[in-house]
């Protein structure tokens, strides 16, 4: 018997025969299909528990929500003392604790961004840039990548593959076209017509399993975003808060977006929050009408809290040489795997803790992701390139358990190498 609190369950058949019956029936499937019957009971620092007591390294994070680890004590502590005074909030009203988190970005941002809008998660927090660049410009058509993820919201869903905007009747090519990534004259060709109210990018397109940006190519985008007057949106919903070794990844080409996006890391893992940070020119609409984006739990205190003290911990420069240290390591450790496999291990593409590992094979990286599950590792295949797997280390992670880390990928790269081999080319 499973128990806590204010449920029961005799054991994990009947979480996950529950799970479809009364939650969601393909996602549930699709796990135990693909020989991954995870249920996260019991989690912290970089560990995740399954209900049989198996322990996983995290490197999943739920894309840098869990940066910070499980649980982490400091912002569990912030939050529990926090809730001896505050709750969720009143959304209409100035309050210390937005009014604080936004003071706290908009020091630690690019100098030209002086404002911020909340959401409740990344998706609105894309909306909310999507409606601001929109107001801002008056101009309707958004540009993203093809293979871009921005979240499953409204708007964002659009900016985004097929599979998901199609599903429901949300794919609108002509308010949203898709440029292939890393083509400055496809973007030159979509912005030429000056009816483009911005480009939506990430700085490393998380899903389409970490395609680094070519030398140049953002920089270039955003000198397009200027000569055609469109504005430049920095996803870094998963390369900010100190993924890429700087707390925004855009900073390190130089460019000053437009509007910027965090989401999911920013909750410190433990109370959802996103926010928007908007440059003086594009915030006009917070003037005009403040209420023109409501959000019962956008920029709740609670998570204000929460992400005010992991704004604190990832500033610290004892995080930022952390950071440094685990993706050289990590960097060091891969590319010696990679010599044992070279033509099975195809390419390793990093930047700070920010990780794709590409395999030669169309499904490649879920036969890695399962072997790695069986290994105690976590770690989840590119959705929109399966031959890519994610791998998205902690920043606070402890030197030895990063070599564990390294250790037991080297062994489930193997496994999966054989497999792979073993059920031939076609095997799905
Ligand atoms: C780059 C990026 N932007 C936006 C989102 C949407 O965030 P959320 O799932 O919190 O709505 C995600 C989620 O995975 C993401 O990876």
């Amino acid at each position: 018997m499973h128990e806590y609190g204010l449920f029961a369950f005799q054991d994990k058949a009947e979480v996950l025969a529950k799970s479809k019956e009364f939650w969601n029936p393909g996602k549930t499937q699709f796990w135990i299909d693909s020989g991954i019957p995870l249920v996260i009971d019991r989690r912290e620092d970089y560990f995740i528990y399954d209900m049989s007591g198996k322990r996983l390294i995290d490197v999943h994070l739920n894309g840098g929500t869990y940066n910070l680890g499980h649980r982490n004590p400091e912002v569990v502590q912030a939050i529990t003392v926090a809730m001896q005074r505050f709750d969720i909030g009143n959304h209409h009203f100035p309050s210390l604790a937005r009014t604080a988190l936004a003071e706290a970005l908009v020091r630690t941002a690019p100098p030209n961004l002086t404002k911020v809008v909340y959401g409740s998660g990344g998706g609105e927090a894309i909306d909310i840039a999507l409606k601001t660049a929109r107001h801002a410009t008056q101009r309707r058509r958004i540009v993203s990548i093809v293979k871009a993820y921005h979240g499953h919201t409204g708007l964002a869903v659009a900016t985004g593959d097929d599979r998901f905007s199609k599903l429901f009747l949300a794919d609108r090519p002509e308010e949203f076209p898709h440029v292939p990534f890393n083509d400055v004259d496809a973007m030159d060709q979509a912005l030429r017509g000056r009816d483009v109210a911005a480009v939506i990018m990430e700085t490393i397109p998380a899903t389409y399993g970490f395609p680094l940006p070519a030398p140049g190519y953002l920089e270039a985008v955003k000198a397009l975003c200027e000569k055609y007057g469109s504005l430049y949106i920095a996803d870094e919903v998963q390369t900010g808060l100190m993924r890429t070794g700087e707390l925004w990844g855009i900073t390190k080409h130089g460019i000053e977006p437009d509007i910027l996006v965090t989401g999911k890391g920013i909750s410190g893992g433990m109370y959802p929050i996103a926010a928007v940070l908007v440059s003086e020119a594009a915030a006009g609409w917070l003037t005009e009408d403040g209420f023109g984006h409501i959000s019962t739990f956008g920029g709740a205190e609670l998570g204000c809290i929460a992400a005010l003290k992991t704004l604190e911990i990832v500033n610290r420069p004892q995080t930022r040489s952390m950071v440094h240290y685990i993706a050289d390591r990590i960097g060091r450790g891969m590319r010696e795997i990679q010599a044992t496999y070279p033509d099975w291990f195809v390419s390793i593409r990093q930047d700070g803790v920010v990780l794709g590992l590409e395999f030669d094979h169309p499904q490649g990286a879920k036969h890695v992701m399962r072997q790695l599950y069986e290994n105690g590792v976590w770690a989840i295949f590119s959705t929109l390139d399966p031959r890519v797997l994610q791998y998205k280390p902690g920043i606070l992670l402890e030197p030895e358990l990063v070599e564990e880390l390294l250790d037991r990928t080297e062994v489930a790269i193997a496994k999966a190498h054989r497999e792979v081999a073993r059920l031939g080319r076609r095997a799905g």
